[in-house]
């Protein structure tokens, strides 16, 4: 699954709108029907606009009807030869739609994987129970 995720992520990395940074990232969800959607950054003028590749995946599966529980793992992936995370933003967004327990996968170039649960990315996040 996680090989399907990284070529799905591969694939899309070219349509990363990254006039300012020149930093692409793709993010690959794997559902649990076998489906995967795929997300990429997508930067503006006005650089707070920008739209992360997870947030990206995250807002098209969403859009489409997906839920929670049908999110199984996210990968996310760049092009550079270093580990790549989700900045605070994306964290919180996945704290939201992603399952706890989901898998992340953070891939460089090299095919070096970094395997953690989505809760270790932010642990005593802010949710729904703190309202
Ligand atoms: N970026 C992502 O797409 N995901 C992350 O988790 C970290 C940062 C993007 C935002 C911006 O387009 C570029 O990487 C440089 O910050």
């Amino acid at each position: 699954m996680k090989d399907k995720l990284l070529q799905a992520a591969r694939d899309v990395m070219q349509h990363a709108y990254v006039k300012y940074s020149h930093f692409p990232v793709a993010a690959a969800l794997a559902l649990s029907d076998g489906r995967i959607v795929t997300g990429v950054n997508i930067e503006n003028a006005s650089f707070g606009l920008t739209n992360c590749a997870e947030r990206t995946a995250l807002y098209k599966a969403y859009s489409e009807g997906v839920k929670k529980e049908d999110i199984v793992a996210i990968l996310v992936t760049t092009p550079k030869s270093f580990l790549v995370s989700p900045c605070g933003a994306c964290r919180q967004v996945m704290r939201e739609l992603i399952p706890e327990q989901a898998d992340v996968y953070l891939v460089d170039a090299q095919d070096r994987v970094t395997h953690l649960k989505n809760i270790d990315l932010l642990p005593y996040g802010f949710t729904e129970d703190d309202l």
